[in-house]
């Protein structure tokens, strides 16, 4: 059987097919999404350029056009979804800024949703500042959610007469109590929403962002007593929005269907009560295939863009139909559906830790009698007696260790054991790859796996894959038409065993090892993990005084070349110590001083001080991460 190559391994035509391809000479190469037929771009070559320029690994590498087609994508696939069901009211899509609050993205988001009304959803004060200060369409939203203040509510309330549509969602009685205070001392209305807390329960991670423990939202007795209250003080011409927020990442299309139609029953009775309700608006939810498995499961949904556009509107349309009630227009706050895809991070491999060798040591007379039975194994091992050869290798292993704690083997007799242990283990794995294994084996083996160290943090760059065990797509971006010949986890810098990744995304499945390839002394080793572009870049912390990476925004050119649109330079180590309240220039004075004394006291010499001290200063305006 031909050993497979990189495509057939890691399944990239499941999860990858629209922007990524295997190149010639076996690099992964960039497709632009919004021009096929261009010539794919090599990652390796971007990489290189970049280190050309002074921009090292680990690197986070944003496509303008990804990001761009994914927003595109949306908006014309409600517009289609529209058209076909010839539904009455509008899509007016909002990004919700918490998804990625980065300036570069939320910028190009709102030039890019310009000709679609696309608008902006805020979650706390700081995003309504960032909101204020974009050019958003005219008739583009900018919802407020979240907790809101007095400051708050007024920025809201007055921003509309600057022309912005913006809406205050109501997330209980007690924040109306406030709106109305601030709305008549200002002597201006607001416009408002209120935000309902559906029943329906979605599966999976963010299970506990919907239904009735969900904390953001209010009870039906909550939302009469709101409706009241607004009667009561003859503001009910100002709530024109009702707001759930569906829960992120639905991976189920019967889901979006159940609980849109749940919104829309509340929306009916609303508009029985006389409000005049315009927008619906369905919150996040829109789910990303991070595996392209197309299946209803935490990483992957069973259904496309198109088909939840369709799904939406056609449920709105059916439910207002039967209520007798204009369609109202329709909003999503989809945030992971817009940018998961627009950004992949890229770092090297530093090191590798290897559980097996390809040499058996030489075992002389007079060795401990468990170390000829450790290689005696070789002699009976064949495919079917695998499992049993593995058991016997892992007894007696434990067995040399035992003696080596007790004090009843010696420290040379426990190494030629191990190694013996190693050569064992290059056998059982090669044999593994035709033998048929089971599960309980395959863990056994699992426990072998390389450890492929690289030069990142999960805290600061894969948030969600410790947090939550999200998986993303990982694969080496050179030699993917050599096959694989190793099998490993990925560890981070960070000094925390929490800091590794072992389940990855491939073609048959999910794997708890990276197929990858040995390492040569003259190629750096690159790995690339993909649709990262939500929520990563903002949930990451510094563990281990780790920074923000280097981040690019690329554009793809036709002839297989690249422009570099946007750069921002990752933390220094300087930056991050004075996150946490160091000061660089008071840390260096007092190494100075240290150092002066050392020299007065002739323990260093005058050279060796310049050259500690220039490490020092260097060290300070450099990279937090391993740099070459
Ligand atoms: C109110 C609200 N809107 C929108 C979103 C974005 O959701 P998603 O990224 O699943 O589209 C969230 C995220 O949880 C949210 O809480």
């Amino acid at each position: 059987m031909d050993a497979k190559l990189g495509p057939d391994v890691y399944g990239i035509d499941r999860w990858g097919h629209q922007f990524l391809t295997v190149l010639p000479n076996g690099d992964a190469g960039l497709r632009d999404v919004q021009n096929p037929e261009a010539d794919p771009i090599s990652i390796a070559e971007i990489v290189a350029d970049l280190g050309e320029r002074g921009i090292n690994s680990p690197v986070l590498l944003r496509v303008n056009s990804f990001l761009q087609s994914s927003l595109i994508e949306l908006n014309e696939g409600f517009a289609a979804a529209i058209k076909e069901y010839e539904y009455q009211g509008a899509y007016r899509g909002v990004f919700p800024i918490k998804v990625n609050q980065q300036a570069e993205v939320v910028e190009r988001i709102v030039e890019t949703g310009r000709q679609y009304q696309y608008g902006l959803e805020v979650g706390s004060k700081p995003e309504l500042l960032i909101a204020l200060a974009q050019r958003i369409a005219k008739d583009g939203l900018l919802i407020c959610n979240g907790v809101k203040d007095e400051e708050f509510i007024r920025l809201a309330i007055l921003s509309c007469k600057i022309g912005f549509n913006t809406i205050i969602v109501l997330e209980s009685p007690k924040e109306l109590d406030l709106v109305i205070k601030v709305s008549k001392a200002l002597g201006e209305k607001p416009r408002l929403g209120v935000r309902i807390k559906l029943t329906h329960k979605i599966k999976g991670n963010w299970a506990e962002s919907s239904g009735d423990r969900s904390s953001f939202g209010m009870t039906t007795d909550n939302v009469v007593a709101v409706v009241n209250r607004l009667k009561a003080e003859g503001m009910e011409d100002c709530l024109i929005l009702q707001h759930s927020h569906l829960g992120s990442q639905i991976s189920d299309i019967i889901d979006v269907r159940r609980i849109v139609s749940e919104a829309c029953r509340f929306f009916t009775e609303l508009k029985a009560l006389g409000l005049p309700l315009k927008f619906l608006d369905l919150g996040g939810g829109l789910g990303v295939d991070y595996t392209g498995e197309k299946q209803s499961n935490e990483n992957s949904v069973n259904y496309s863009l198109p088909e939840y556009c369709e799904a939406v509107v056609e449920t709105v349309k059916y439910a207002m139909d039967d209520a007798g009630i204009a369609h109202p227009n329709i909003i999503t706050e989809s945030g992971r559906g817009v940018v998961a895809l627009s950004s992949m991070l890229i770092f090297d491999v530093l090191d590798t830790t290897l559980y097996d060798s390809p040499t058996m040591p030489t075992i002389q007379e007079g060795a401990h009698h468990l170390i000829g039975d450790l290689s005696a194994i070789r002699d009976y091992l064949t495919e079917k007696r695998l499992q049993e050869c593995v058991n016997d290798a892992i007894y007696y292993r434990e067995e040399v260790r035992a003696l080596f704690r007790r004090g009843n083997l010696d420290i040379q007799s426990l190494a030629l054991a191990e190694t013996v242990f190693r050569y064992l283990v290059a056998q059982f794995k090669t044999l593994a790859k035709e033998a048929e294994t089971s599960e309980q084996l395959e863990e056994q083996l699992g426990n072998f796996a390389d450890i492929y160290h690289g030069n990142f943090s999960l805290f600061q760059s894969l948030p969600d894959v410790w947090a939550i065990d999200q998986l993303h797509p990982i694969m080496p971006l050179q030699r993917l038409n050599e096959p694989p010949q190793r099998d490993a986890v990925l560890s981070d810098i960070t000094c925390d065993s929490d800091g590794k990744i072992d389940q990855f995304v491939l073609a048959d499945g999910i794997s708890p090892t990276l197929p990858v390839h040995d390492l040569s002394e003259d190629e750096t080793y690159y790995i690339g993990v993909f649709f990262v572009g939500a929520y990563q870049e903002t949930l990451g912390d510094l563990h281990n005084l780790f920074g923000d990476t280097n981040v690019v925004t690329v554009a793809l050119g036709e002839d297989g070349e690249f422009d570099l649109l946007h750069e921002v330079e990752g933390d220094t180590i300087a930056e991050v110590l004075d996150y946490v309240e160091y000061e660089a220039q008071a840390c260096l004075s007092t190494f100075r001083k240290r150092v002066d004394k050392a020299v007065s006291s002739k323990k260093l010499t005058i050279s060796e001080r310049r050259v500690l001290i220039e490490a020092y200063k260097d060290s300070l305006g450099g990279y937090t991460y391993f740099e070459k």
